[in-house]
C-alpha cells in the first residue's frame, strides 16, 4: 500500500547524504514527497539519491553548504514552492569549555544555528499555508552537555525556532524542534567511547536509538497530522532528558 501523507509536497532536507538526514529524506519520499536532499558530501548524496530513485522515489540531490547564503539563494531561485524544510545538517565540535577555540565555537554556530536561519530566510518566502519547518536540535540543547560549542549552538537553535514559530504562524507555517538523544550515525562513530558508555548508562531505555526511530517523527511534523503543533520541542532520546540526572539515584536505590 502506498503512503501519501506528504503527496504533492516539496521537502528540502539538509545534511541528507548520510545518517539521520538520509533516513528523513527517504521517509519523506516514501510518503509521496518530492524531496530535495542537500549536503556538502556530493558523492554520498548522489549515491543515496541513485538508490532511492531506483526504488521509484522522487528524490534529487543538490550540493548545499548550509552556511552559504549563496547556496541557499541558488536553491530558492530554482523552486516555485516549498512545503517542508528539515534543518538537519549539524557538526559535533567536542572541545571542552577551557579549550575550545573561538574559530571552532563560531563554526559550530555557523552550521548548527546560522545554517538553519539561512534556510528559513531563503525558503520561508516560498512556503504556502500548511507548510512546516523542522529543526533538528539535540538533547545537548536541553542540558549542560560537555561539548560547549555544540551545546551552545543547539540551545540557540531552540531560540531561533521559537521566534520562527511565532512569526511565521500567521502565514500558516509551523516550526518545531526534534531533539535526538544518542542515535547511531556516522556522527557518533567518532565519539569518545567513554561518552557513549556513559550516555547509554544515563538513558532509561538503556540503548542508542536508530535513524528509523527519528525519521517518522519528522514526517509527522511535516504532515497535516501535526497541523496544530507549532513551537514544540520533542525528544527522541529513550528518556535521557526526562530524568534530569535522577536515574543515578534510582540505580543506587536499586542496588548493584
Ligand atoms: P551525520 O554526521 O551522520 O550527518 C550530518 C550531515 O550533515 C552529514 O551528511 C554532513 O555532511 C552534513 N553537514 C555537515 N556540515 C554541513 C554543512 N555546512 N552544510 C550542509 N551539510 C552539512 O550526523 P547525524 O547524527 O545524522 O546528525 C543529524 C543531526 O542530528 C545533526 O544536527 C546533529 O547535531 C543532530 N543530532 C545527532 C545526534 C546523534 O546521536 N547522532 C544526537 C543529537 C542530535
Amino acid at each position: 500500500m502506498s503512503r501519501t501523507r506528504l503527496a504533492g509536497r516539496t521537502v528540502v532536507v539538509t545534511g541528507a547524504a548520510q545518517g539521520q538526514g538520509a533516513a528523513e529524506a527517504e521517509a519523506a519520499a516514501r510518503e509521496g514527497a518530492k524531496v530535495i536532499a542537500t549536503d556538502v558530501l556530493d558523492e554520498a548524496g548522489e549515491a543515496l539519491v541513485a538508490s532511492l530513485c531506483a526504488d521509484g522515489l522522487e528524490v534529487t540531490f543538490r550540493h548545499l553548504d548550509v552556511t552559504s547564503p549563496e547556496d541557499w539563494a541558488a536553491l530558492a531561485a530554482g523552486l516555485d514552492v516549498v512545503h517542508g524544510l528539515v534543518n538537519n545538517a549539524g557538526i559535533p565540535m567536542r572541545a571542552r569549555l577551557g579549550e575550545v577555540e573561538v574559530a571552532d565555537f563560531n563554526r559550530a554556530f555557523a552550521v548548527n544555528t546560522t545554517g538553519a536561519l539561512l534556510g528559513i530566510q531563503a525558503l520561508a518566502p516560498l512556503m504556502l499555508a500548511g507548510s512546516s519547518i523542522v529543526n533538528v536540535g539535540s538533547v545537548a540543547g536541553l542540558t549542560a552537555h560537555h561539548a560547549v560549542a555544540y551545546t551552545t549552538s543547539k540551545w540557540a537553535l531552540r531560540g531561533l525556532s521559537k521566534v520562527a514559530a511565532l512569526e511565521l504562524a500567521p502565514r500558516g507555517i509551523r516550526t518545531n524542534v526534534v531533539h535526538p538523544g544518542y542515535i547511531e550515525t556516522p556522527l557518533m562513530a567518532s565519539a569518545n567511547p567513554l561518552f557513549v558508555r556513559a550516555h547509554v548508562a544515563m538513558t532509561p531505555q538503556g540503548r542508542a536509538g536508530t535513524v528509523d526511530e527519528v525519521a517518522p517523527l519528522i514526517v509527522y511534523l511535516l504532515s497535516d497530522e501535526a497541523s496544530y503543533v507549532n513551537g514544540a520541542e520533542i525528544t527522541v532520546d529513550g528518556g535521557y532528558a526526562a530524568h534530569g540526572g535522577v536515574k543515578a539515584i534510582t540505580n543506587a536505590l536499586d542496588g548493584p
